[in-house]
């Protein structure tokens, strides 16, 4: 992802999580402070995927739509903060794809666990990708903020 494509990702976000919108800032704000962790995926007509992921800290997650100012120095974690797939290219193994590269990443980073809140109806795909609910008392007012009642920390040992 560069600055050039924030335009196409960011209505590519508002299409596909209008339940969870975000202003087009925090993607800004993500890609200038881990660009490694932010990419898009192109089809012939345009973005066809985007995810933004960054370190951060185990058992953390930032609330929805807020700057995160700058990141944590050591990271305990590979964070997961948003992976959305255009309708047209799921089902095509892409995200599975995305999902071990992002665990290869994160390895080369020297993290060994990955993290995320799951959205959407998307735990089951993330239980896929080995993820597994973790309960953080701590975390209840940040996810209270994805207003999605099944909105859980999730994350996995790599
Ligand atoms: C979630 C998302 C990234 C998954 O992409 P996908 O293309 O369906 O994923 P894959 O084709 O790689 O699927 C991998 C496996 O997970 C399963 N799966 C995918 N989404 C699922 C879901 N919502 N519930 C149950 N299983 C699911 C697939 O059936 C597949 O199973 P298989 O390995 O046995 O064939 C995609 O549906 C998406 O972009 N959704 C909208 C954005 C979103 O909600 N992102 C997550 C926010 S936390």
């Amino acid at each position: 992802m560069t600055v050039a494509d924030l335009p196409a990702t960011c209505a590519l976000s508002a299409t596909i999580h209008q339940a969870y919108p975000e202003d087009d800032a925090v993607f800004a704000e993500r890609l200038k402070l881990y660009p490694d962790g932010c990419h898009v995926y192109a089809a012939a007509e345009g973005i066809a995927a985007y995810v933004v992921s960054h370190p951060w800290r185990a058992h953390d997650a930032p609330a929805l739509n807020a700057l995160l100012g700058k990141l944590p120095a050591p990271p305990s974690t590979y964070y997961i903060h948003d992976l959305a797939l255009a309708p047209q290219a799921r089902g095509t193994g892409a995200a599975t794809w995305i999902v071990k590269k992002l665990a290869d990443h994160a390895r080369e980073r020297e993290l060994h666990t990955m993290s995320l809140v799951a959205v959407n109806g998307s735990a089951e795909f993330w239980q896929r990708q080995g993820f597994a609910q973790t309960v953080v008392p701590a975390l209840a007012e940040k996810l209270r903020s994805y207003c999605d009642d099944d909105a859980r920390y999730m994350a996995r040992t790599l």
